[in-house]
């Protein structure tokens, strides 16, 4: 069954493919997208599972009239893929479409490797069957894949993960987009496909579900509400805002090297409970709430097999596409909060 709505745009102008637009980074990337080039326009598409911020995206289409089409649809049905493919010309695609959640990939794996690595196995099919023509690559036509940096695993409190560094994922959602760029790799060393794999740390920003440390610490304790920490909360994360990791995909997409791997990393490392900490303080201070304090804090069981460390070395990208994060973590963090705090003011978490 195919599924599109807002049919608007004409169709000759089109190639970009956005798959998971409507989820947390793909929502950013279209409003970075569009801000950075106000002349061009996306073929968007998405599930809509539980993760996809529709009212979001519902949003930013309507302010940006006639600049996205937007087709609902599964990455597991390769009918559709093909049908978008011969309809839209596309000649370049970024996906982001995902399971992502690590505690949903341990309760429930089998979805994870259904989307992570048969949806990225069946868009590199259709892309292969419409990019070569006659033993030729369609000129231009670029591949990027998502992904992340917990592929690598987890370290001990020194060193950092390179591009270079063996794959290693404990977790079943990570275990699945290795999978995923193992299968792009596998394309760009058979058939010399045009795909590049990027690997980041830690996002955070608006749009993203409440499922998400960040997300949930805030609408939890504007309810004053008990904020779950797993085990003694020292893991550490490397966060970065995501219009950074935005900026650095749209470099990849159109300077990057085909078939190379970019890490892209905030130098931003923080354990989860000083986090939380950090979060609480901003919080009580703005809403000037005094009950927002540590006292909320919750440790519970640790996850299953929860990697205690991520840390990736961004010189790749820093050397050969000039990128670097640029939002302080005090300035990203403040305008997060208030875009969530913005977001519960029309609508209360529950
Ligand atoms: N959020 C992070 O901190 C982070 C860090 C590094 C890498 N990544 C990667 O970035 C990508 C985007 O992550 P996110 O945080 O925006 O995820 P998200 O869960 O917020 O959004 C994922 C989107 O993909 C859509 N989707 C899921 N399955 C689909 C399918 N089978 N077909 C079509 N659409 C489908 C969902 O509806 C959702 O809108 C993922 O590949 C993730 O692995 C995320």
């Amino acid at each position: 069954m195919i599924e599109l709505i807002y049919l608007s745009i004409p169709l000759s102008i089109m190639s970009i493919l956005i798959t998971g637009v409507a989820g947390f980074i793909g929502i950013n990337f279209l409003e970075y997208y569009f801000n950075t080039y106000p002349e061009e326009q996306i073929i968007g598409l998405d599930k809509f599972t539980y993760a996809a911020d529709k009212k979001g995206l519902k949003k930013i289409m309507i302010e940006n009239k006639d600049r996205l089409e937007f087709i609902k649809g599964d990455l597991q049905n390769f009918e559709l893929l093909d049908y978008i493919f011969t309809k839209y010309d596309i000649k370049s695609v970024v996906n982001f479409a995902a399971e992502t959640h690590v505690d949903n990939s341990i309760e429930e794996p089998k979805i994870f490797a259904e989307t992570n690595i048969l949806g990225v196995l069946n868009l590199l099919t259709v892309a292969k069957k419409y990019w070569l023509i006659n033993q030729k690559w369609l000129e231009g036509a670029r591949f990027v894949q998502i992904s992340t940096d917990e592929v690598y695993g987890s370290l001990e409190r020194v060193g950092l993960f390179t591009e270079d560094s063996p794959l290693d994922p404990h977790s079943p959602y990570s275990a699945s987009k290795a999978s995923g760029d193992l299968m792009v790799k596998a394309f760009v060393d058979t058939y010399e496909f045009p795909g590049m794999i990027t690997r980041c740390s830690n996002n955070y920003g608006s749009h993203q579900h409440l499922e998400k440390l960040i997300p949930k610490i805030i609408s939890r304790a504007i309810n004053h509400q008990p904020i779950p920490i797993y085990g003694d909360g020292k893991q550490i994360r490397d966060w970065l805002y995501v219009q950074d990791h935005c900026k650095a995909i749209d470099m990849v997409h159109k300077n990057g090297t085909l078939g190379d791997i970019y890490n892209i990393g905030g130098n931003n490392e923080w354990n989860n409970i000083s986090l939380t900490k950090k979060l609480l303080q901003i919080l009580s201070q703005k809403l000037d709430d005094p009950m927002i304090n540590e006292t909320l804090i919750e440790h519970v069981s640790d996850r299953l097999g929860h990697d205690r460390r991520y840390g990736i070395d961004s010189t790749k990208i820093r050397n050969k596409l000039g990128w670097q994060a640029e939002t302080s973590f005090d300035v990203g963090l403040n305008q997060t909060v208030d875009w969530y705090l913005k977001k519960f003011d029309d609508k209360p978490p529950h």
